[in-house]
């Protein structure tokens, strides 16, 4: 299967089965917003769950949070939003018109495959990927008179040239409608740590280092929006700020290099699918920074970002409130703003690196017959059911040992019970979803109180005494 295929096929399977669907999906969607069905929101949670037990749970000196979306304006202003976090745009001079750059480009090759010319219509978005990755304004104009684009509505092609636009989601708050109730809509998390920083060190007697540690949506307008959870409009980050003296700066980004990789292949991800990569060109409030790429189906693609910040945010909210950001260092007597190593990672990312690392379409075709499943070998700790409790037959009382098995389990871990279909349909759908264990009550079950136990991986199958199975579930799936 080609990578393209196998992207699409993930995209359908994640459809197929309840794990994600496009939002507002009976009014055609909504362009790179998605929503989370039944088992995708379980996926999700685990993962979210499972990152702030390492932070919070495993780190003695992290403590996490829970900041509004809403903020003073002011905040963007300090942090830079306002003024530097924007993408291209362009005005047609006829009909006075304005345009996202992406979106005329991504118009005319719509109109290109529909005339059959699905080559150039591919060269075209290829080109235009290109010139943004590049911030090559004058590239994309050239692109545009190149392509004969014309305002949809005027049909003119006297474009201006091509000017930033913001990316924030802006809104009013309050009933009047003036510049001073403009808020926006966060663009990522991290602001709401920064602006809490002395509440938390202080609420919480916090010694330097220490780390403060959020996950929540975040909203950014995304002119490049077109591979599926990847880059959302409305998308989930999981942050965690870590305050330090400065000059120690350098040994904690080393430090959180290690720790976020660790983390991640406990995730059960192949090392070799993920790769550090540098950032050369730096931003100006950093003094180093890196991501930590996976290798999607699209290609190595980051996932996370880990950032040494400096002071930049806490001395920028400083200047702007007026009010001090510093600590009281006791161990040198010193007064300070700390320098901050952040960790920031994208829920939604994460979510489409584990589907894309565990989707699996299985040839089990013998001699005898074809036969093939598609099967996703998510980690147990991941798996949005844990255990599949099946009732061989429905009668013969075997529903009554099954019901006492879930009753057992479920207030431990996530089961499902399922009576309809053959075991075998039954044990295809478990494998579809990632459910890593079904258990099968049968008739010798009322004999000697057995069960066969189901392993999705290797589909062997061996009897287990029913009051083994919690111990077997819970310990398969410890963080
Ligand atoms: N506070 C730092 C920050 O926001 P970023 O590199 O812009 O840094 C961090 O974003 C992570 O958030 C990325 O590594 C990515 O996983 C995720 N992310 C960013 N934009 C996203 C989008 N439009 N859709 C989904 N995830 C996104």
């Amino acid at each position: 299967m080609t990578d393209s295929n196998r992207f699409q096929a993930i995209i359908s399977h994640s459809k197929e089965y309840g794990f994600i669907f496009p939002s507002s999906e009976i009014y055609d969607g909504l362009g790179a917003v998605y929503d989370y069905g039944q088992w995708g929101s379980e996926l999700k949670k685990n993962i979210r769950d499972h990152w702030w037990k390492s932070m919070t749970q495993m780190h003695e000196n992290i403590v996490g949070i829970d900041a509004a979306i809403f903020m003073h304006p002011t905040t963007w202003k300090a942090s830079g939003h306002v003024e530097n976090f924007s993408d291209p745009m362009i005005d047609n001079k006829d009909s006075n018109k304005r345009y996202r750059v992406d979106h005329l480009i991504e118009a005319k090759a719509e109109e290109m495959a529909s005339e059959n010319r699905e080559d150039e219509a591919h060269a075209l978005i290829h080109d235009m990927e290109q010139l943004l990755a590049k911030d090559d304004f004058d590239g994309l104009k050239k692109l545009i008179i190149n392509q004969n684009i014309q305002c949809p509505i005027g049909k003119s092609a006297n474009w201006t040239d091509i000017r930033q636009f913001n990316l924030m989601f802006s809104t009013q708050m309050g009933s009047v409608t003036d510049d001073a109730d403009t808020i926006y809509l966060r663009p990522e998390t991290a602001q709401g740590i920064f602006v809490n920083f002395l509440n938390v060190q202080k609420t919480g007697r916090m010694k330097i280092p220490f780390g403060i540690a959020q996950t929540g949506k975040a909203f950014r307008n995304e002119i490049v929006a077109r591979q599926f959870i990847f880059r959302m409009r409305e998308f989930e980050q999981m942050e965690m700020q870590f305050f330090v003296r400065p000059g120690t700066q350098m040994e904690w980004y080393e430090y959180w290099k290690a720790e976020r990789m660790k983390w991640h292949l406990s995730l059960g991800v192949q090392a070799g699918r993920y790769r550090f990569h540098d950032h050369v060109k730096l931003a100006h409030y950093a003094d180093a920074a890196c991501d930590i790429e996976y290798d999607f189906p699209i290609g190595f693609k980051e996932v996370e970002g880990i950032h040494s910040r400096t002071d930049y945010d806490l001395r920028r909210h400083q200047e702007f409130s007026k009010k001090k950001l510093q600590y009281f260092d006791t161990e040198i007597n010193q007064n300070y703003i700390p320098y901050v190593v952040e960790t920031s990672i994208g829920l939604d990312r994460t979510v489409m690196m584990i589907l894309s690392e565990t989707f699996l379409e299985e040839d089990l075709s013998t001699d005898e017959k074809n036969d093939s499943r598609v099967v996703l070998k998510l980690p147990p700790m991941l798996a949005p059911i844990k255990l599949a409790i099946l009732p061989l037959t429905k009668k013969d009382g075997l529903p009554d040992i099954a019901r006492s098995i879930m009753n057992d389990c479920k207030s431990f871990f996530r089961c499902f019970y399922e009576e309809k279909d053959t075991i075998g349909k039954r044990y295809r759908r478990m494998d579809a979803i990632g459910t890593p264990f079904c258990v099968t009550v049968d008739h010798q079950s009322k004999e000697d109180n057995t069960v066969t136990i189901r392993y999705r991986d290797t589909m062997l199958q061996e009897r287990i005494p029913i009051d083994t199975i919690k111990n077997l579930v819970s310990q398969s799936i410890i963080s």
